[in-house]
């Protein structure tokens, strides 16, 4: 396993966000996660990554005990994560927004490998046309791909991406998805995504979750998960899963 948490508990004053989830996640996969608004999906991703350290429970990054890294730490070990609310450095042009991931990551200080590496993943994402574009006025998507670039360039062993195909049309999904199937399979990277719509999820995921209220409500085969009693009654109301729900 390339993750594993034990317990993983977060408390907002009363509130348990996240409430004793364990699960792991193996080398290669695309792993998937889905539940509903407030769920608590964003504040599992904050305390794997470092950016909020739990209230109790435990993180493993390939066995090692990085519950209490912070972020930069995290990003240093090889974990690498986009943010559900997408934000460029707006004075920088796409170029300087990818090398920021370069020179955080595992590569910081070497600067002549970087310079190559950072070429490297605007050809892998084929963003070479808006190589020195302003990041200002980039749609959508294409912000997306650039976060994506720079999460990357840290030169990460596991990838997680919070909600990115979130306003996306469908043309845009599919784009997306085969990057991200590109990412798994030339880069060998594993790849964790949180993403509403459960049908794409199931599409793209090896394995999948579903939160909601802060606790595990389901972990295993996609292809299982619209059969699972509790997932029905719970989180699909009830009524049998016919496809095309938006969760
Ligand atoms: N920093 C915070 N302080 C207080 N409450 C928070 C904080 N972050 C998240 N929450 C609360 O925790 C719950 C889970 O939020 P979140 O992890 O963002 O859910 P999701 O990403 O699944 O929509 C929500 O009720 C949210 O309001
Ligand atoms: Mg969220």
């Amino acid at each position: 396993m390339i993750l594993e948490t034990q317990g993983l508990t977060k408390t907002f004053g009363k509130l348990a966000a996240v409430n004793n989830i364990s699960f792991g996640v193996d080398e290669g996969e695309i792993f998937g996660i889905a539940g509903p608004n407030g769920a608590g999906k964003s504040t599992l991703f904050n305390m794997v990554a470092g950016f909020y350290p739990p209230t109790s429970g435990k993180v493993f990054f390939r066995q090692e005990d990085i519950t209490h890294l912070s972020a930069d730490k995290t990003c240093r070990k090889g974990i690498a994560r986009t943010f559900q609310i997408p934000s460029t450095f707006h004075t920088l042009d796409v170029y300087d927004n990818i090398r920021i991931g370069a020179t955080f990551g595992r590569m910081a200080g070497d600067h002549r490998k970087i310079d190559d590496w950072i070429d490297e993943i605007i050809d892998f994402l084929g963003l070479d046309d808006k190589k020195h574009h302003s990041s200002v006025n980039l749609d959508l998507y294409s912000t997306k791909v650039v976060l994506l670039a720079a999460a990357l360039a840290t030169d990460c062993r596991l990838l997680m991406l919070d909600e990115p195909m979130a306003g996306f049309t469908m043309a845009e999904i599919e784009s997306y998805l085969s990057l991200v199937r590109k990412i798994r399979k030339e880069m060998n990277i594993t790849v964790i995504i949180i993403e509403h719509l459960l049908d794409i999820l199931i599409d793209v995921s090896d394995r999948m979750m579903i939160i909601n209220n802060g606790e595990l409500l389901y972990l295993g085969d996609p292809e299982k998960v619209t059969e699972d009693r509790r997932v029905v009654e719970v989180y699909l109301g009830g009524k049998d899963y016919k496809g095309g729900h938006n969760v």
